[in-house]
């Protein structure tokens, strides 16, 4: 782990500004609703077989250890960018992970130390695209996808190796389909009337315990200070940094990335490399990381190992978690935070920051609710 690029919250400044730029149509058009569910399913356009639902599943929108270890060797999910290597023929990682090999196109101040290399290939996680297409327009976990369209053609070229080209009306129906996917009911209804989704009180005392311990961003209030989830779980879809975050960091309320400590611990392991970052001075920062994640987009040193902050809506449906599926359950991934917490507290000093196990269980009922 390396102390040296620690930050207390990595953040990267895109302020979205929620309620007053999100663009949310209530009503999709039906028939490309009906068109776009058919390509998401069953298009192969003369490629490798692959459908956005080979990865994407039809249960949760995303890709699940289990489901992958349900599938027969000659499953067309286990092709190139399943392989444990680049050309390989074995499928371990992905039979452990559920991780796809991922090239990343780099931002030209970035390079990979003693390579030419000019893209990064890293194992990430399927997220869902349930819920998060209507209303989240970070698309991929380091934000590089400018649109559901883009970000189609792109998955049917790099996934599906497609030899025929999907219509700019193909592409709007798969876009208008994934938007139409929204299972939580308070997401639907804040589309249709544009009430706020409100969180849910909690019935149990461990239940209430949970909540409090997420929502409770107000250190001024006499309390120790918490874990205050909601510092970058917050707004409508618990995906954006607070006005809490702001008054105590300095990070502008809405900021849609930041770092959970995934790479900084090597949480889910990966390959270390050093990343050159070249500076405006000329200089160079070295970043030791298996995944700096959005730095590789933006170019900037700041940004190393920040990632989109991900709705939190439906998170007991969707393990594995993080961008790199580094934790397996949310048991896993709160041991993960609660280390993250203890370490803020201890190593960097803020009294009170920290995890107890019996918060784990809490914050672990009150996940369940969402
Ligand atoms: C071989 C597996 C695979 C296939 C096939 C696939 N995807 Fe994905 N998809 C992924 C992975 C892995 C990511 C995450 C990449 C990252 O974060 O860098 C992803 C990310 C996404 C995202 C971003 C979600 C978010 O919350 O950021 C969308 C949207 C998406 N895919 C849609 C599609 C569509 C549409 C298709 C079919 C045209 C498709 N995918 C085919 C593996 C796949
Ligand atoms: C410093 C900002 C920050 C704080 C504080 C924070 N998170 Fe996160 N959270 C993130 C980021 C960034 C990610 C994505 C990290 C990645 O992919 O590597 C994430 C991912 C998650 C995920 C995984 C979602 C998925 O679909 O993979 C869950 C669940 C989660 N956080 C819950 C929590 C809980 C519970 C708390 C409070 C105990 C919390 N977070 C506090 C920034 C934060």
């Amino acid at each position: 782990m390396m102390i040296a690029q620690f930050r207390l919250l990595p953040y990267v400044m895109i302020p979205l500004f929620f309620l007053t730029t999100l663009n949310v149509s209530a009503q999709e058009d039906p028939v490309l609703v009906e068109h776009g569910g058919k390509l998401f399913a069953g298009a192969t356009f003369r490629g490798n077989g692959r459908t956005c639902q080979t990865c994407h599943t039809k249960e949760t929108g995303a890709l699940s250890i289990l489901q992958v270890n349900l599938l027969p060797a000659s499953d067309v999910l286990f092709r190139h960018d399943a392989a444990d290597a680049p050309g390989g023929n074995t499928f371990d990682r992905i039979r452990q992970n559920a991780t796809l090999l991922v090239e990343v196109p780099m931002h030209s101040n970035v390079s990979i130390e003693n390579s030419s290399a000019r893209t990064a290939l890293l194992p990430r996680g399927v997220p869902t695209v349930f819920n998060s297409s209507a209303l989240d327009p970070v698309l991929m976990s380091d934000g590089r996808a400018s649109s559901l369209q883009l970000q189609a053609l792109d998955a049917w070229l790099g996934h599906s190796r497609i030899s025929k080209f999907p219509t700019d009306y193909d592409l709007n129906a798969v876009a208008a389909w994934e938007r139409s996917k929204v299972t939580v009911r308070a997401l639907r209804n804040f589309i249709e009337t544009g009430t706020l989704p409100e969180l849910p009180r909690g019935r149990t005392e461990s239940e209430r315990r949970g909540r409090l311990f997420f929502t409770d961003d107000n250190p001024v209030n006499g309390n120790p200070i918490k874990g205050r989830c909601v510092h970058c779980h917050s707004g409508p879809m618990l995906n954006a940094t607070s006005q809490g975050a702001q008054a105590i960091f300095g990070i502008p309320a809405g900021s849609r990335f930041g770092s959970a400590f995934v790479s900084e611990f090597q949480l889910g392991g990966g390959t270390m490399l050093t990343w050159e970052f070249r500076e405006q001075d000329g200089s160079v920062t070295k970043i030791t990381s298996a995944d700096p994640g959005r730095a590789l987009i933006t170019g900037n040193s700041v940004d190393a190992n920040a990632f989109k902050i991900p709705t939190l809506w439906s998170v007991r449906t969707t393990a594995p978690y993080f961008h790199n599926n580094g934790a397996k359950s949310l048991d896993e991934l709160l041991n993960h935070y609660q280390q993250y917490f203890n370490f803020v507290e201890n190593i960097v000093g803020i009294p009170g920051f920290g995890m107890t196990d019996q918060d784990k269980v809490d914050i672990r009922a009150y996940l369940e609710l969402l």
